[in-house]
Order: structure tokens, then C-alpha cells, then sequence
């Protein structure tokens, strides 16, 4: 037997310590979560996507009466992105929450499992790594490809 370890980088960073790009895409995430449409969660997610085209595309958690119905603010986003722009790819997604007081999260929150899936496909259709920047108040988290995210995916374009 053969144990295989899996290693999943992830840099801690201060605000200041953030690219002015990276900076910028961390604030639309935070201004996306006052979007969030979350009257029975009062959770509220934001998140803002860097396309190759220069655009950033926003969304925020939108919830339904009919549970399941509702949409994680990550695949609002990236839906609405690819939607949108069919032929640009995501380069980088930025992820910030605000918990039922209203006060954004100390530690970052990740992707749900769904979630994780999907950004993987767009991550697969750009063809090069999308960064993932999981933002919280004291310091955002900063992982190099969603792949990272999810180790031992599936996957059916290999
Ligand atoms: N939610 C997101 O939008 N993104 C996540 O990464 C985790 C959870 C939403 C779904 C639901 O509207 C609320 O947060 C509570 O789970």
C-alpha cells in the first residue's frame, strides 16, 4: 500500500498585502454580499469574478422559499459570467460572507461542494489555473487554482 498525500497551498494575507487587482476584486466581493437575496438564511455571500477581458462579474447568494431553489452567490456569479461573456475566461474569483449580525466573517468561508464542482469546469475551459481568494476580515486566503480546492475531482475532459 502506497499512501499519497495531498497538499493544498494556501497563502494567508493581510488586505495590504494584496495586489491593487486582487484588492480591488476583494472589494466587489464584499460590496456584493449587500446584494444577497437571504431572508431565510440571513447569511450573505458575495462574489466577484475577474474575466480575461477585464470585466468583473459579480453575484451574490439568492435564496428561494422552495429551498433548494435558491443559488450559491458562486455559481450566480459564474453562471451569470459565462452567460454573459461565453468566450472569456475566469482568471480570478473572490468570496466574501457576512454572517446574520451582519458583520463580515473573521475567517474566510469556502465554496460549497456544488460550487467547488462548477468553478472547477470554467477552471477546465480556461485552460491555466483561476485563482481563489477567500476573503475575511482579518485576512483572505489566497489558493492558487480551484483545483486546489478540490482534490480528487471529477472530471470528464481528462
Ligand atoms: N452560500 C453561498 O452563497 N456560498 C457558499 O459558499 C456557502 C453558502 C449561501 C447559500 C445560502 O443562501 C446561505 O449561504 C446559507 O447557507
Amino acid at each position: 500500500m502506497k499512501h499519497i498525500d495531498i497538499h493544498v497551498p494556501v497563502a494567508a494575507m493581510r488586505d495590504d498585502e494584496l495586489s491593487d487587482s486582487d484588492r480591488t476584486l476583494v472589494m466587489k466581493a464584499r460590496e456584493a454580499t449587500y446584494r444577497a437575496y437571504a431572508p431565510y438564511s440571513n447569511f450573505h455571500v458575495g462574489a466577484a469574478i475577474l474575466l480575461d477581458n477585464g470585466e468583473i462579474v459579480t453575484g451574490a447568494n439568492q435564496e428561494n422559499a422552495a429551498t433548494p431553489s435558491g443559488l450559491c452567490a458562486e455559481r450566480t456569479a459564474a453562471f451569470y459570467a459565462h452567460a454573459t461573456y461565453p468566450d472569456a475566461k475566469f482568471l480570478t474569483i473572490a468570496i466574501a460572507a457576512r454572517d446574520t449580525s451582519g458583520a463580515e466573517l473573521k475567517v474566510p468561508i469556502s465554496p460549497c461542494g456544488a460550487c467547488r464542482q462548477v468553478l472547477l469546469e470554467f477552471e477546465t475551459l480556461a485552460q491555466h489555473d483561476v485563482k481563489v481568494i477567500l476573503v475575511g476580515s482579518d485576512q483572505c486566503y489566497m489558493l492558487e487554482s480551484v483545483r486546489s480546492l478540490l482534490p480528487l475531482s471529477f472530471t470528464h475532459f481528462e
